[in-house]
């Protein structure tokens, strides 16, 4: 049970690593996702939806190990926040509830999270069923999944596309069940505010158990019309007291709400809404990163609150009002969202202690052997580059954190390129045993000189999805952030239709440096050795790889 709540807190339910995880290409690995719940936790979200047990049991796994992990660790720089609630999603079937509950056994709280579609054309197409059989089916469900966790919530799939009478007779019949939590989903993005708040006040008005407390209401928007923040915001005001969320809105299709843009319309906007969220706001730009580092979804610059641009003034007439007064063109401070621009953080002189400090400050604990080989690659930065701030080291070490199994590791790089002559690129890779591997070669540029020597090496059944630099701050010191996408393809070079017929499971690197080529091939490398490791696990497995094969939700 996770009643009761203040009358003026909204409790924040992530779902970047369950609806999130569902955008195109973000498939994350179990390491990953533990990093991404860390982050979450410490940016203080009230529950995490840490995942879809029944499609793999790698995703139980991954689920479990957040359970057991999340929320009972310290939180380096400051005290250790309210444990977040970690729940797994479930469709309406026991085999699932019973995945959902062994994944979230370990947690200090747990809650399952269970959907069954109740629309028209879902019932009719989809499912197949009546409005009796959803009500029975929704029942039996909720009542199965309460006898095994306390905490349970239910979700009447593509609800924005259901006739309100109906909603109300699910909910009704769940809540009798011990439904605490009753979500609301516009799965299909298809509402507009006013229908989707119009909603809200029905069901808070009209289903039994509402308004007496037994169960709080929860908003759940897409972004296909580009209204899922208007939506969810529509729904609060009508009464929800639980959003749900993702960072920096990624996930299925168009995507999810996205949290920091709630959180801060909530926040900035307080004596509209007077309501209070336990997110701890400076840590929206470090968490925003984390996850675009991780998932390979970069952020586009001009996005609301964590964008490159969201703070930045180019018109001379803003330019001109900002200095006269902040407020003339500025609604929050930079800082409050943990945006910052001049956190100049550590210099050459700086020590090994002071560095592994600042980096737990910044969510990346690191000890042993990968802080020591973080901070030679920090010395050697801090040679190159005069000021190193909190988004240099975001970008250079992010992706450390997370202990992966890695099956070649680039040891050195020589380039040349001009205007005139082929661009050539020497590769020495080492693999897994420690053996090195030279080869030279040449391309239509310096990238792709090296990307074809690597190819030589590691002779992995790879194709190149997508591949794109960034400069991570400004001035030409600057460290460039390469991000690059990789999928197998079938042994006749062509990619296995097979797997683009339900989903093409894409492998991604990231990397950053101050020498863009460097960033590029140790991106290129990580993608590799993370395709390399999958289907090794395929192979070991005699099929395809669960992680990555999932049905459609
Ligand atoms: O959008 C949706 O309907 C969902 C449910 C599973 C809650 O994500
Ligand atoms: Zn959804």
């Amino acid at each position: 049970m996770t009643l009761p709540l203040a009358p003026d807190h909204v409790r924040i339910f992530d779902t970047t690593l369950r609806d999130g995880e569902q955008s195109p290409g973000a498939t994350l690995t179990s390491a990953e996702k533990l990093d991404v719940a860390r982050g979450l936790s410490r940016l203080g979200v009230d529950v995490i939806e840490a995942g879809f047990p029944a499609a793999s049991p790698d995703d139980l796994e991954a689920v479990r190990t957040i359970a057991r992990t999340v929320g009972c660790e310290p939180v380096a720089g400051r005290p250790a926040p309210a444990p977040p609630i970690v729940c797994a999603l479930a469709r309406a079937a026991e085999a699932d509830i019973d995945a959902a509950a062994s994944a979230v056994a370990p947690a200090r709280h747990g809650r399952i999270h269970t959907f069954l579609a109740t629309s028209p054309i879902h019932r009719e197409h989809k499912l197949r069923m009546s409005r009796a059989e959803v009500v029975e089916r929704a029942r039996r469900m909720v009542g199965y999944a309460r006898a095994r966790c306390e905490d349970v919530e239910f979700s009447p799939e593509d609800a924005g596309r259901t006739e309100p009478e109906f909603l109300y007779e699910v909910l009704s019949a769940v809540i009798a069940e011990g439904a605490t939590t009753l979500n609301i989903p516009d799965t299909v993005g298809y509402t507009l505010p006013q229908e989707y708040g119009a909603l809200l006040e029905g069901i808070v008005r009209h289903v039994r158990g509402v308004a007496d407390g037994k169960a709080i209401v929860s908003v759940h928007c897409h972004d296909d019309l580009g209204l899922a923040v208007a939506n969810t915001l529509a729904g609060v005001r009508a009464g929800a007291r639980q959003v749900e969320v993702t960072v920096n809105g990624i996930g299925e299709r168009a995507g999810n709400t996205s949290l920091e843009e709630v959180v801060m319309a909530l926040r900035v906007r307080r004596a509209v809404f007077g309501l209070e969220t336990s997110i701890d706001t400076t840590q929206l730009c470090r968490t925003s990163k984390l996850v675009s580092t991780r998932t390979g979804i970069v952020v586009q610059p001009n996005k609301a609150i964590v964008g490159a641009n969201a703070f930045a003034h180019e018109s001379g007439i803003h330019q001109d009002g900002m200095l006269k007064h902040e407020e003339t063109y500025e609604i929050m401070r930079p800082e409050t969202v943990g945006a910052g621009r001049t956190q100049l953080v550590l210099g050459k002189h700086s020590g090994r202690a002071a560095f592994g400090a600042r980096l737990a400050e910044l969510g990346i604990p690191l000890t042993g052997g990968a802080l020591a080989e973080a901070f030679e690659r920090f010395k050697a930065l801090a040679e190159k580059k005069k000021t190193i701030l909190d988004a240099d080291l975001l970008a250079l070490f992010a992706d450390r954190g997370a202990e992966e199994e890695v099956r070649w590791t680039l040891e050195d790089l020589v380039v040349t390129s001009g205007l005139h002559g082929m661009p050539t690129a020497t590769v020495r890779l080492r693999d897994s045993a420690g053996e090195p591997h030279v080869h030279a070669a040449v391309g239509t540029g310096p990238v792709d000189a090296v990307f074809s020597a690597v190819d030589h090496i590691v002779a992995a059944p790879a194709e190149l999805v997508d591949f794109a630099i960034n400069a991570v701050t400004e001035g030409e010191d600057a460290v460039g952030e390469a991000s690059v996408r990789v999928r197998a393809r079938a042994a006749d070079g062509r990619p296995d239709p097979q797997r683009n017929a339900v989903r093409t499971p894409t492998f991604h690197g990231h990397a950053a440096d101050v020498d863009v080529i460097v960033a590029s091939t140790r991106a290129y490398v990580a993608a590799l050795n993370r395709l390399l490791v999958a289907l090794d696990l395929e192979r070991e497995r005699g099929g395809r790889v669960p992680e990555l094969v999932r049905e459609a939700i």
